[in-house]
């Protein structure tokens, strides 16, 4: 243990940029009952608080939700959305969709200028940037459908961070700092997040507004959110600037239960998100395309590991540019896509010594069309056995960047998720086109992949992380760390990261990912490399063969477990 933990110290200390700090801190836990992994230790252990005291997954995945909220503005959020993934402890699996919705408002081309070029920023930062928010209504639906305790008691622990004020940490105070100049370009009001003086660790963020908008969650329940003064403090917000989002829509944001997007690789069962996220099918995918290969044997980020994951992700991205969207608004043809059939035929033109197959000559497949049965992440598992998958964002940092005027909430950048141009990219590079364009009602593609695995039946992982693109390359390369190298969820985790998106035609990687010898071959067969910062937070929780539950919060940021 003391070990792997030096490990994560170099390790944390050779990848990070000089400016952003990584703390020493306990981010490992291993239990006999229950766990809760989140990105700030307070949402942890509110979490486990409330799992103590005999609630179950979904009960402390309310609380750990709106305590991030609070102490985690960086993408925790009531302005936002995301998926969750639950499996309960009979084995039954489901997922809830609460992503933003576009504003009925919003039209295909709303981000063109007159000449049809897509104006900067205009998807990505301030008020024409905001989706409808689906967390409170997601957070409610859960509840109603699987809590038991109360709802009040669930969201009373954020207003009491909000309230009595929680101390920022080094990576918020960073972060905080680093887009103050938006802060202030993008609200028309003072906001707390940007005050006089710059962010110094330890300060205490005390947030009375947001606390009042917590009570009156707490209160009303979602509709202590989508009516009444919240929402008119949106809409009044919305109408300050260029923002669309009215009280009808509002009203209406319902969050959705989908089936699961479900597969296997080798005796693993996974259940992934579904669309509107592409996280599950794109994740499926790349196993698939890597399965017949022999991974174990070529060893971890070996030469022929990395040139073969890298390929296949090049390939699961390209489909999801052509072929993911909102499925109620475009025929996602997931079956198709997740054939194993059609996963051979993608890697068909792989070559196993190279050259690595360029970018331009890999286009989207053609599935067959069959009709079929989708930031901060946190997991938790329960005493009983019951697991929950949760990936929530606000998109960007601090998403939009737009605080609610009296009711001190950051909104979602979210409509960046669409593709405002057909081969356009958006902040994470992505492209993509019809199937992703923008339409009144409809959800933006994500690539956000809460998971959950079995074993022969059983439960193995829970597992998730924000990251945009990367997310669906961070839990493909988890995965494989424990199931194919036989490490801990700790060593998979403390490891460096590479990506490939397929465009742009660059193997990505954490700085100092890959030794030098490495970097050579890969270059040789025609890979171009490029160092880049954190590749995904992920957050997980793995069974170990004894029973244990090993809970791990990722060493790149705050994150952190809790168990008992
Ligand atoms: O839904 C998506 O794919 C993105 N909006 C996720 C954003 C994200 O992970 C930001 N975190 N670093």
């Amino acid at each position: 243990m003391r070990h792997s933990v030096y490990i994560w110290l170099l390790l944390a200390f050779s990848c990070r940029s000089a400016s952003e700090p990584v703390p020493e801190v306990q981010r490992t836990v291993l239990a006999d009952q229950a766990v809760v992994v989140s990105s700030r230790p307070e949402a942890s252990e509110a979490g486990l608080a409330v799992l103590k005291k005999g609630g179950n997954a979904i009960d402390a995945a309310v609380t750990v939700h709106f305590c991030l909220a609070v102490v985690y503005p960086y993408a925790g959020n009531l302005g936002g959305g995301g998926f969750m993934v639950i499996r309960n402890a009979e084995g039954e699996a489901v997922t809830l969709d609460f992503r933003e919705k576009a504003p009925a408002g919003a039209f295909r081309d709303m981000y063109l200028d007159e000449s049809g070029e897509v104006v900067p920023g205009l998807s990505s930062r301030g008020h024409l940037a905001v989706g409808v928010p689906g967390s409170v209504a997601g957070m409610w639906e859960a509840h109603q459908k699987y809590g038991k305790l109360p709802w009040k008691d669930l969201v009373q622990p954020a207003i009491d961070l909000a309230r009595n004020g929680y101390e920022v940490s080094q990576h918020q105070a960073f972060w905080l700092n680093n887009k103050r100049e938006d802060f202030l370009e993008l609200n028309k009001a003072p906001t707390l997040f940007a005050k006089d003086s710059l962010w110094q660790e330890g300060e205490i963020l005390v947030q009375e507004d947001l606390a009042k908008s917590l009570e009156r969650i707490r209160d009303r329940g979602r509709e202590g959110f989508y009516q009444g003064e919240t929402a008119d403090l949106i809409v009044a917000e919305m109408q300050r600037d260029s923002g669309i989002i009215s009280h009808q829509d509002l009203i209406e944001y319902m969050p959705v239960w989908r089936e699961p997007v479900r597969g296997s690789y080798k005796n693993y069962d996974i259940i992934a998100m579904g669309p509107p996220s592409s996280g599950g099918v794109c994740l499926l995918q790349m196993l698939e395309m890597v399965e017949p290969y022999p991974l174990k044997k070529w060893g971890f980020q070996s030469m022929r590991t990395v040139h073969t994951m890298a390929e296949a992700e090049k390939r699961a991205f390209a489909d999801r540019s052509e072929h993911l969207g909102d499925p109620d608004f475009w025929p996602v043809p997931v079956a198709g896509l997740l054939d194993s059939a059609y996963a051979d035929t993608r890697m068909q033109d792989f070559k196993l010594n190279g050259p690595a197959t360029s970018s331009d000559s890999i286009n989207p497949g053609q599935p067959a069309p069959l009709e079929s049965e989708e930031t901060s992440h946190y997991s938790i598992l329960d005493k009983d056995g019951n697991a929950v998958s949760i990936t929530t964002t606000l998109n960007g940092p601090y998403g939009s960047k737009v605080v609610v005027q009296g009711a001190g909430f950051l909104l979602n950048n979210e409509m960046d998720d669409f593709s405002a141009k057909p081969g356009v990219p958006n902040i994470y590079g992505l492209i993509g086109k019809e199937a992703n364009a923008v339409h009144p009602g409809k959800r933006m593609l994500s690539s956000m992949t809460p998971t959950i695995i079995e074993k022969d039946g059983k439960l193995l992982m829970v597992i998730g992380t924000p990251g945009g693109s990367t997310i669906i390359t961070s839990v493909f390369q988890c995965f494989l760390n424990v199931v194919e190298f036989g490490m801990t969820m700790e060593e998979s985790i403390g490891h460096l990261r590479f990506h490939h998106q397929w465009l742009p035609p660059q193997l990505q990687m954490e700085v100092d990912c890959f030794d030098t010898l490495l970097r050579d071959s890969l270059r040789s067969i025609g890979h171009e490399l490029k160092e880049r910062g954190a590749i995904g937070r992920v957050n997980g929780i793995l069974i170990r063969p004894d029973g244990k539950k090993e809970g791990v919060g990722d060493w790149r940021r705050d994150d952190v477990a809790r168990g008992y």
